[in-house]
């Protein structure tokens, strides 16, 4: 939620800046601005209400003049409604001062009172204003930004990323973070901070992180950090492995349309370097240690969006090779109900971005709690990964379309070597099992390229559908949460009312929905697995005889499904276990196709966020 930018450097912030915001622009599309101060030494502002290009078109009407200092916000908006008036960034000391914020301030209320009570004028809803008022007020007492920030903070509650800057002192931005997002990157003669590396990968591949209650100052030649407290903190770097035309479209119309075409990269590259001699290699599992995992007597996995169904997917996994029980549950509820975790507890987070508030939350208080901590997680540096005792990155590369597509089945493939890994430790499968389903994801980037040659025909089918109003998704065992991520597909991108069923469920309740012409997509089991197949034929029928029209998403020369189905997405041959790494790729083609059939922009969907941090 909200992407932050900040640079100090050359007579060059509004590129810097703009560029960053649209890598950035994912977080949040309701208003966007930024703040420079000029060579002139002035704090000068353009923010407009509505997505970044309008931003574009009001710099472009009004220009902006260039400096060596400036901030850029994108919004998400949660206080206020997403006008101009609300857009970031906000000012304080007389118009001397710029700040923008990423989260909530829990207590606004309490201290806009106190600041009204004092005189002080707002111009916003916002709560970001009062972090604004207040560092202004301070900074007129310390004369330092950086001070000023810090008594601020003190005085904060809730999330927050805060940057700032002030006229008295041009070549300085000084930020600060609690539970909200945000790294450093260092270039030569320039220093950058972004709510992700994404903001500024396009100029350094160096970056820092900036640990929980951390203030970071950064100038045109250095950058410290210390903490709330004002105790100085070593810089942790680390190197960027994305380059910047991965976080580029690429000549694609969507990122969301190149990001699908990324699937089996993205399950090739998490494999990569984790595969040996048909064993699973996973030194990430070090700071857990061996000993803790074959003590493990149960895990819960955490997540929520298409994490959690990757999740789904993963508990069958697990329970299955490694024998240990698995629960899946939205990190949100997970955190308020007083889970039973003990130091026997593994618990697994799921995030794409690592920045879900919901997710990060419920990782703090298994650890509080005494349980051990697993993150999976796509962006390096980001804060889950940093909550947690040990991670494994799924290396998708730079997700940008908000609705996830190639980070799920990362996700499965990182969730599948963990669980062999656990496999092995646990001595539930012998190593040549475990070599065969190394073999099989080993092989999934090839049947994804397959998969992904059936793009045509599924384009074809959702345009031909582009009125439709309704679709359930249909699916067992694994192929129940790629019909869960179907439906979520669906709703995201194309606006339209869809579900997914367990397709054992059906005769409990759904069924009753099924009308003349109501389409249902099937995630049908292979022939070859025994005698779920058989059941989900059957279901097929059922909904048939009362007029369903079924698009079946088969395995290839399944004779069973052709009399039955009014369409078939044929997918290769795989086991059970490694169906839903391809099954899922027709399902999001058909929300993306579906989506821009009704003209919808299936990159920045409304309402929605990539990264959803506030709670
Ligand atoms: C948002 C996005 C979803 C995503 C979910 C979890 O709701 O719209 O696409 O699955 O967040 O995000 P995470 O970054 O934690 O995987």
């Amino acid at each position: 939620m909200c992407g932050i930018v900040g640079y100090v450097g050359a007579d060059k912030s509004i590129e810097v800046l703009m560029g960053g915001l649209r890598r950035l622009e994912y977080r949040g599309y309701d208003s966007a601005g930024v703040a420079v101060i000029d060579t002139a030494g002035h704090i000068d502002t353009r923010k407009r209400a509505g997505k970044l290009q309008m931003l574009v078109d009001e710099l472009a009407e009004r220009p902006l003049a260039n400096g060596a200092t400036g901030i850029g916000h994108t919004r998400w908006a949660t206080h206020g409604g997403p006008t101009d008036g609300n857009a970031h960034p906000h000012l304080g000391d007389d118009g001397k001062l710029a700040l923008i914020h990423n989260g909530i301030i829990e207590n606004f209320n309490e201290l806009k009172q106190e600041l009204l009570d004092a005189g002080e004028t707002f111009f916003s809803e916002t709560d970001t204003e009062v972090a604004a008022i207040m560092v202004g007020r301070a900074y007129r007492e310390s004369g330092s930004l950086y001070e000023s920030l810090r008594v601020v903070v003190n005085r904060l509650e809730g999330a927050f990323t805060l940057l700032v800057m002030h006229e008295n002192e041009p070549g300085v931005v000084v930020g600060a973070r609690r539970n909200s997002p945000l790294v450093i990157g260092l270039g030569d003669g320039e220093n950058f901070l972004g709510s992700d590396v994404a903001a500024f990968v396009e100029f350094t591949r160096r970056a820092a992180e900036i640990g929980q209650d951390q203030i970071v100052t950064i100038r045109q030649d250095s950058v410290t950090v210390t903490d709330f407290a004002g105790a100085p903190v070593d810089l942790k770097e680390f190197e960027i492995s994305w380059d910047a035309s991965a976080a580029d479209k690429g000549g694609w119309s969507s990122f969301m349309k190149k990001e699908i075409s990324e699937e089996p990269e993205a399950v090739a590259k998490t494999l990569l370097g984790r595969v040996h001699d048909g064993a699973v290699v996973l030194d990430e599992l070090t700071p857990i240690g061996d000993d803790v995992l074959k003590g493990i007597d149960r895990i819960a996995i955490v997540a929520c969006g298409t994490a959690a169904y990757a999740g789904m997917v993963g508990k069958y996994a697990i329970e299955q090779w490694a024998r240990v029980p698995v629960d899946v549950e939205l990190s949100h509820e997970f955190r308020y109900r007083d889970p039973v975790l003990t130091e026997r507890t593994l618990v697994i987070s799921i995030s794409q971005s690592g920045e879900t508030m919901d997710t990060m939350m419920a990782v703090k208080y298994a650890r509080e709690q005494g349980a051990h901590t697993l993150s999976i997680c796509n962006t390096q540096g980001a804060s889950i990964p940093r909550e947690s005792d040990a991670v494994i990155y799924t290396h998708a590369g730079p997700e940008v379309a908000v609705a996830s597509t190639k980070a799920f089945v990362a996700q499965i493939t990182a969730l599948y070597l963990f669980g062999l890994k656990l496999a092995e430790l646990r001595g539930t499968l012998d190593a040549a099992e475990i070599a065969e389903n190394v073999t099989e994801l080993s092989n999934i980037p090839g049947k994804l390229e397959q998969v992904l040659e059936t793009s045509g025909k599924i384009a074809e089918l959702a345009h031909w559908m582009a009125n439709t109003r309704s679709v359930l998704f249909l699916g067992r065992h694994v192929g129940y949460p790629v019909a869960l991520e179907g439906a979520l597909k669906l709703k995201e991108l194309a606006y339209i009312h869809a579900e997914g069923f367990a397709a054992g469920e059906l005769k409990h309740g759904p069924i009753a929905l099924i009308e003349p012409g109501q389409v249902v997509f099937v995630v049908v089991p292979s022939p070859r697995q025994g005698s779920l197949h058989p059941k989900v034929v059957s279901n097929i029928q059922e909904i048939r005889a009362r007029g369903a029209r079924v698009i079946a998403i088969a395995e290839q020369g399944d004779a069973a499904v052709l009399p039955h189905a009014d369409e078939v997405i044929p997918i290769p041959l795989a086991g059970r276990m490694f169906e839903p790494l391809l099954s899922v790729v027709p399902l999001h083609i058909f929300g993306m196709e579906l989506a821009a059939a009704k003209g919808l922009d299936v990159d920045q969907p409304r309402n929605l966020a990539k990264s959803v941090t506030v709670e």
